[in-house]
């Protein structure tokens, strides 16, 4: 059977509070291949590790990223809200952990999270800072806007891009040509064998989330995925 490349999704997001700097190294701990992170904007154009638009669901504060300036944003919780373990957690900035993942083998996915918040020049930032840490043969860049993934493929010698899609599109290979970006990132449930291999045989590699559980993970796996977003690397490796 082919290998299965594991990206721990927000790190280890299952056993660590997402998205933050130990839910990566527990997932590089737990043998991930990569990491999957979202990205956005604080009010002074900081490029910050948090998935939802506003902090309320993962920290202390009440109120969207754009809205915070960045030191007054890394001053909240992002660990307390997972587990008292984790309390005093902070929300990292992408270039704290770009610094740490080149200190190790893994590989990257970043997630553009644009689609309802507009943050004028996130994609240029995040390539600049790629380009700063030599890291951009190791990263993906993927957005469920398309027109960031497209911005990126637009640039020069753009990293790896892909689309995120929830939902089946027709003959996506034409809709990625368009679009300019490399891979298909898609909802688990979305996939089926007809559009894996319609997919794949055009070298189009195609990549699932979330995927939990065992016996899916074994599923992708017998499906011939490229990867899997996982938010328990540690315990979708054991069950190869
Ligand atoms: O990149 C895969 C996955 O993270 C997309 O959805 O909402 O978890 O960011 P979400
Ligand atoms: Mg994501």
């Amino acid at each position: 059977m082919a290998s299965l490349t594991i990206f721990g999704h927000r790190g280890s997001s299952g056993t660590h509070p997402e998205n933050t700097l130990i839910s990566f190294q527990a997932a590089n701990k737990a043998g991930a291949n990569g990491i999957e992170l979202d990205v956005q904007l604080t009010k002074d154009g900081i490029p910050v590790v948090i998935h939802d638009e506003r902090v309320d669901r993962t920290t202390n504060g009440v109120g969207w990223v754009k809205d915070f300036l960045y030191e007054d944003l890394i001053r909240l919780d992002a660990g307390q809200s997972f587990s008292s373990r984790f309390q005093g957690t902070p929300i990292p900035s992408l270039d704290e952990v770009l610094e740490w993942i080149t200190s190790t083998t893994l590989s990257l996915n970043i997630e553009l999270k644009t689609g309802y918040v507009s943050y004028e020049g996130i994609e240029d930032k995040i390539l600049a800072l790629l380009n700063h840490y030599q890291l951009k043969d190791r990263c993906i860049i993927s957005s469920f806007n398309h027109y960031s993934v497209k911005h990126i493929t637009q640039t020069d010698s753009p990293p790896e891009t892909a689309i995120l899609i929830m939902e089946k599109l027709v003959e996506p290979w034409d809709y990625l040509k368009k679009v300019g970006a490399h891979g298909l990132h898609i909802e688990w449930q979305s996939l089926d064998e007809d559009l894996m291999h319609n997919t794949q045989k055009r070298g189009i590699p195609v990549r699932a989330f979330t995927v939990n559980d065992q016996k899916e993970i074994l599923k992708a796996q017998k499906l011939g995925c490229d990867a899997i977003f996982t938010d328990f690397p540690a315990s979708s490796i054991q069950s190869f």
